[in-house]
């Protein structure tokens, strides 16, 4: 989308997510923060993040999926990627090509790599108890350390786990952490970059760590924390839009697709030009919006391309509202919805163009 023309747009302040990198950094002493940035930054702009972050001196960053390696090595020609997600076994010589972190997570890519045939940079993912993606068994993890280093073709330049209860089961946890350490003390080989934590994580227990040298960061990265008590993290991504019509119902109007929204009274209605086509489900319908400071209640039902607000007489068209990232929080949003901040934020679709705010200076 080149030229923007719409006034829904996703307002991502660098200057927040700058602040929180450093705070993420200050829990972290000594170690290098990996920027999680897959599925487009968590939905903020995977290049504009990347490159306020590389001007804060960043020079890695993790991914999911080769698409969003391969998209960030085309801007960025000297910084570490690391794919997390699986590589199959044609994607290797691109990766290789790209010159891409990879990671073997099973006994099938660990298999694929040994045969490649081409220079692959190789982070070895160990299962502590997510069941996600890793080998798991402590005599396949030392086979697996020992043959990736003894690869001429392989640099095993990286070993990780990822914790499934950083921010829900701290005990939990603690047993992931011992069985990562219990492995590192076996390993026949340290790679250079060990990392383990995530965003709850680095803040709880990364500075208590001596065995890691990175750490991992994502949904902080972003502002955003399911920790409690939270962080002092600002919020990067704002949702916002304006008033694009302003209808006068009177009592007993009824408004919108399936008409199930009825006026008790004469009110007044302002039409927002966002919908579920932008990512604003149809189940914010219980939501508020935010405009000119006060909140004010959707009503009826969310359209494709609209919503409707009951608000008070002296709002007029143009008038700018906040979805989310002002009075109206991720949090309440995600809470509201029954999910997590990920899903909201990942969730605003491509059509809303994600635009760089300069804040205040931190
Ligand atoms: C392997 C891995 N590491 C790190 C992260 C970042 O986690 P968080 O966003 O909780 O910081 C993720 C996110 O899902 C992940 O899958």
């Amino acid at each position: 989308m080149s030229e923007i023309y719409r006034p829904t747009v996703a307002v991502i302040d660098l200057d927040h997510l700058a602040y929180n990198f450093k705070l993420a950094q200050k829990h972290a002493p000594g170690k290098t923060i990996i920027p999680v940035i897959k599925a487009n930054a968590y939905g903020h702009g995977v290049i504009d993040v990347m490159r306020h972050l590389y001007d804060q001196g960043s020079r890695i960053c993790a991914v999911s999926l080769l698409e969003e390696a391969l998209e960030v090595r085309k801007v960025f020609d000297d910084i570490d990627i690391l794919m997390m997600g699986p590589a199959f076994k044609n994607d290797l010589t691109t990766c290789s090509k790209a010159r891409i972190m990879t990671t073997v997570y099973d006994q099938e890519s660990l298999r694929d790599v040994l045969k490649a045939g081409v220079p692959l940079s190789i982070h070895l993912k160990v299962d502590t108890g997510m069941r996600r993606y890793g080998l798991s068994q402590t005599d396949e993890i030392m086979k697996a350390l020992k043959s990736l280093h003894e690869a001429s073709h392989v640099d095993l330049s990286g070993l990780y786990t990822h914790l499934s209860t950083a921010d829900t089961d701290e005990s939990y946890m603690q047993g992931q952490i011992e069985r990562f350490k219990a492995i590192l003390e076996l390993s026949p080989v340290v790679p250079r970059m060990v990392h383990v934590a995530n965003s709850s994580a680095i803040f709880k227990v990364e500075s208590t760590f001596d065995f890691t040298t990175h750490a991992r960061l994502g949904i902080s990265l972003y502002g955003l924390s399911l920790d409690h008590p939270k962080p002092d993290l600002r919020p990067v991504m704002s949702l916002v839009s304006v008033v694009g019509s302003i209808r006068h119902l009177n009592k007993g109007d009824v408004l919108g697709y399936g008409a199930t929204y009825q006026a008790t009274r004469d009110e007044t209605i302002a039409v927002i030009p966002i919908g579920y086509a932008d990512g604003f489900i149809r189940r914010n319908r219980d939501s508020d919006v935010e405009i000119k400071g006060h909140r004010y209640p959707l009503v009826g039902t969310i359209c494709m391309d609209a919503c409707f607000a009951r608000v008070s007489d002296g709002i007029q068209k143009g008038d700018p509202v906040t979805l989310f990232g002002g009075l109206i929080t991720t949090d309440e949003v995600a809470n509201r919805l029954g999910t997590i901040h990920y899903e909201v934020t990942t969730g605003i679709s491509s059509r809303v163009p994600r635009i760089t705010k300069k804040g205040l200076r931190t």
